[in-house]
């Protein structure tokens, strides 16, 4: 397959290594400042005639849906390529293709497939920037920045904590991402998974070249005690190709409100969402149950993220900017 980028040196976000530190920190503070436009207080419409394409090739609600949120309570418009099935994918268009055609409707698009490495190629024959949504088992860098967001917003820092990335490692994109930025902050980790689904050993081997401070164990609860940050994740059935090896480790962690009677006071509790048994409901209500703020970051993570990659600059003071819905 030829790719075809029409000659600009377009930049999107694929994995982690496209931000530098500083880019991530900035970011993060642009972020802060659109909390009062994400959370529909102030009109603020620096995204006015602005068109993000929605192409969603598995199933999102978080990721997709919060992209459209970003979009519109920045003033921007959003296509969607909608349900696939309803799509001319299922002609036989190519992704190649698809991206050809949406490149030229949009000024940027959010991307989501199950193929690890599509949102590069993609990026690779766009002229407009792909925000990758997750690609297969690989990345998933929009949900790190919503997650470095929340933990910043918990610890008031991001260097030097002790965080606990548990449940699929394998499979899981989000702490692919996830563990590479922590990495980069300096964060000490402990990866807690069934040996069926230990993070991959290149991944190991490379946090470990960049100098992190990695535990492997199986064990979650024994670790929880001096930790600042627990990340539980789905196990996620749908990359398994047999029914039997799901089964042997569905079910491994399910956090329970017993579970936290000596954890520290300040300690987060994260999930990607969505999930399914690994933490108990009890868990909602307690100080350190952060999954749901999580998620509504997104929203202005991926504000902060498009006003980014479209060199749309956010003012200082938003308030004085913006005006009354
Ligand atoms: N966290 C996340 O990616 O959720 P969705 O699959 O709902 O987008």
């Amino acid at each position: 397959m030829p790719v075809v980028n029409r000659g600009k040196a377009v930049t999107g976000l694929i994995t982690m290594d496209d931000l530098t530190n500083e880019e991530i920190l900035e970011i993060l503070a642009d972020a802060e400042r659109l909390l009062p436009v994400a959370k529909g207080e102030l009109y603020l419409p620096l995204l006015q005639g602005r068109i993000l394409g929605n192409l969603f090739f598995e199933p999102s609600t978080r990721t997709r849906m919060s992209f459209e949120t970003a979009m519109k309570r920045l003033g921007g418009d959003v296509v969607n390529l909608g349900d696939v099935k309803t799509s001319s994918v299922v002609k036989g268009e190519t992704l190649f293709d698809t991206i050809q055609m949406v490149d030229g409707y949009t000024d940027i698009i959010a991307m989501r497939h199950p193929r690890q490495g599509a949102a590069q190629y993609a990026q690779d024959s766009a002229n407009v920037p792909i925000l990758n949504g997750g690609d297969g088992a690989g990345h998933h860098p929009t949900q790190t920045m919503l997650d470095l967001f929340t933990i910043k917003q918990a610890h008031g820092r991001l260097d030097g904590l002790k965080v606990i990335l548990a449940g699929d490692l394998r499979y899981g994109r989000t702490v692919h991402s996830l563990s590479h930025a922590l990495t980069r902050f300096g964060c000490e980790l402990v990866f807690a998974s069934p040996e069926l689904l230990r993070m991959p050993s290149e991944i190991v081997a490379d946090l470990s070249d960049h100098g992190a401070k990695i535990t492997e164990t199986e064990d979650l609860y024994s670790m929880m005690n001096d930790a600042d940050v627990v990340y539980m994740t789905r196990i996620q059935k749908e990359r398994f190709s047999d029914e039997d090896e799901y089964a042997k480790v569905a079910g491994a962690y399910k956090l329970h409100a017993n579970h936290l009677t000596d954890v520290k006071s300040g300690m987060i509790i994260m999930h990607p969402l969505p999930r399914v048994d690994e933490i108990h409901p009890s868990v909602d209500k307690t100080r350190h149950a952060r999954y749901f703020e999580q998620a509504f970051n997104g929203v202005v993570a991926r504000m902060a993220l498009l006003c980014k990659l479209l060199h749309v600059p956010i003012p200082n003071d938003v308030t004085k900017a913006g005006g009354a819905l």
